[in-house]
């Protein structure tokens, strides 16, 4: 078990490394904004997601794209990989968090949760990585519903310790999964839809 897990994030870290390069090959688009600054893309691309919902929280949004260095030289489908990167290490550490509670006999959280939110997270890796895989292949929608699907995922875990009246050691992870995940999925419909006019 702890070798997969090892060799997982291996993967992982190579994958990552791969997107980079794909990424860095990529021909620069005219859809993008050529003339327009990294940082005037991200604000816009954070403003324009939080005007379009409710939940989406913009100062997390330009707090985490601004944080990428690869961010500063790059246009709409280069934000998307980097706002998926960002959800994938948000994801992957949760899940080191949730393993971590599960190895600590006297926290005294409800294991039945943790397993739940154990195998929530573990497949939310691994549908975060397959939808790196469709967003480079363009395919924006069945991207965007994979990213919706381990949204859901941290919706059900979090629901799982309210079912059983506990306060979920989870919360603030649930919330940052939940918008990374969030910005990633508003650039994929930005891209799927009016990025010609973006
Ligand atoms: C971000 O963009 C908005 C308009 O979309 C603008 O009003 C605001 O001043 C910009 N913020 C910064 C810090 O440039
Ligand atoms: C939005 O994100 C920022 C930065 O992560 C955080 O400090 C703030 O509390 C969040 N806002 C809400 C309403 O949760
Ligand atoms: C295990 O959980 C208890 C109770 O929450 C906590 O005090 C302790 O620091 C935890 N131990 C480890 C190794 O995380
Ligand atoms: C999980 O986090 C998101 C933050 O965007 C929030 O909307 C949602 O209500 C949270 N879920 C639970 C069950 O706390």
């Amino acid at each position: 078990m702890r070798h997969w897990h090892v060799s997982f994030l291996s993967f992982c870290c190579f994958f990552m490394f791969l997107c980079f390069f794909l990424f860095l090959l990529t021909p620069y688009d005219e859809i993008s904004a050529t003339r327009t600054s990294s940082f005037d893309l991200i604000n816009k691309t954070c403003k324009t997601c939080s005007d379009r919902s409710v939940v989406f929280n913009f100062t997390f949004c330009l707090s985490s794209l601004q944080e990428i260095p690869v961010s500063h030289m790059t246009n709409l489908q280069g934000l998307a990989i980097v706002a998926m990167e960002l959800a994938l290490q948000d994801t992957t550490r949760t899940l080191s968090v949730v393993k971590g509670l599960l190895r600590n006999e006297t926290s005294g959280r409800p294991l039945a949760c943790l397993r739940d939110c154990d195998m929530l997270y573990s497949d939310g890796v691994v549908t975060l990585v397959d939808s790196v895989g469709a967003l480079l292949e363009g395919r924006y929608g069945d991207a965007g519903a994979r990213v919706t699907a381990v949204m859901e995922g941290t919706e059900t875990c979090e629901e799982g310790f309210r079912d059983v009246d506990e306060v979920s050691p989870l919360t603030e992870r649930n919330y940052s999964v939940f918008q990374s995940c969030d910005i990633a999925l508003c650039i994929m419909n930005l891209l799927n839809s009016d990025a010609l006019s973006f």
